[in-house]
């Protein structure tokens, strides 16, 4: 999922989804604007995998821990969508990927050919930094997106897009989850600011300030960026997940690059629809990590500068 608002990104309202239950079956609705809105065999399997997920969701955390979740169903078509972006992506990571991804990209050996299953995906990060993921049927409340963070476990859809726009899609789907954010998590650097963001929401309250602190996560974690021997390059999984969105980032010089500054930052607008007309560089990997970690680790202690905001 997407920081704050995205893929399972993370506002409701943004989505043009949403999982319901109709007569005791679980149903995704769609908009009409949906590519996949006509297809009912793409519609069966979105439905199927949803209710995965609302089944994952009544169980304990001790049940979903020793449980492995359940395969989705993906057609040949599915697989096809997959290994075209694998395809389109893989140079366009080479140019403007950040070192931290290829090198643990490549350690977690995606497959090239057909949409691996979320549970063999979670168990190699396991291996990696001790992060599993969970099933998730769309966005969720960035309240709970982050408490389950701070246990070490990332909320994933499963569902990929629509096999007549392959290049595109309007919710963040399995390739969104997986190609963007699980080779970061399986970077310690990475893991650990997720875990800070996750455990700096369980000590927010108010409203303003978790939307906040959300938007913060949204533009360093989601669509982050930094200098590699003066280039430009994508660290936050928005920016990994999507060639598209690479380029535009890294090379089209239409993207307004501004110093980090998270005052400024957690009150900026984002439009989780269109490309992102500005980006926050940091001018270091290293400098991302402990700038940000600081930053977090006195979100809401009394440390904290904004401390009106958690009253
Ligand atoms: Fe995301």
């Amino acid at each position: 999922m997407h920081g704050p608002t995205e893929g399972v990104s993370e506002e409701t309202d943004e989505a043009n989804s949403a999982v319901k239950i109709v007569g005791g079956n679980v149903f995704v609705e769609l908009d009409p604007d949906h590519p996949g809105f006509k297809d009912e065999g793409y519609r069966s399997r979105r439905n199927e995998i949803a209710k995965i997920a609302m089944e994952w969701n009544d169980m304990t955390m001790e049940e979903r821990r020793n449980t492995k979740i359940p395969h989705a169903p993906y057609s040949e078509d599915e697989d096809a969508v997959w290994a075209a972006i694998m395809e389109r992506i893989a140079p366009v990571h080479e140019k403007y990927a950040c070192k931290q991804y290829l090198d643990n990209a490549k350690k977690l050996g995606l497959p090239n050919d057909r949409i691996p299953q979320l549970q063999e995906v979670s168990e190699t990060l396991q291996n990696m930094t001790g992060f599993r993921q969970e099933p998730v049927g769309g966005l969720v409340h960035p309240k709970t997106f982050h408490t389950a963070l701070a246990n070490k476990v990332f909320l994933s859809t499963q569902y990929i897009r629509h096999s007549s726009r392959p290049f595109y899609t309007p919710e963040p789907d399995v390739v969104h989850e997986l190609v963007g954010h699980t080779a970061m998590l399986g970077v310690p650097e990475w893991a650990e600011l997720n875990i800070l963001f996750g455990e700096a929401d369980m000590r927010t309250n108010s409203e303003e300030a978790i939307k906040r602190l959300g938007t913060i996560y949204w533009f360093v974690l989601e669509f982050g960026a930094c200098r590699e021997q003066g280039q430009v390059k994508a660290v936050g999984p928005g920016l990994l997940s999507s060639f598209g969105e690479m380029e535009h980032a890294c090379a089209s010089g239409e993207v307004e690059y501004r110093k980090p500054n998270f005052e400024e930052m957690e009150i900026q607008p984002y439009d989780v629809t269109k490309y992102q007309p500005i980006l926050y560089i940091w001018d270091s990997f290293e400098e991302m990590y402990e700038k940000t970690k600081e930053f977090v680790n006195n979100w809401g202690t009394d440390n904290d500068t904004r401390k009106d905001l958690h009253k």
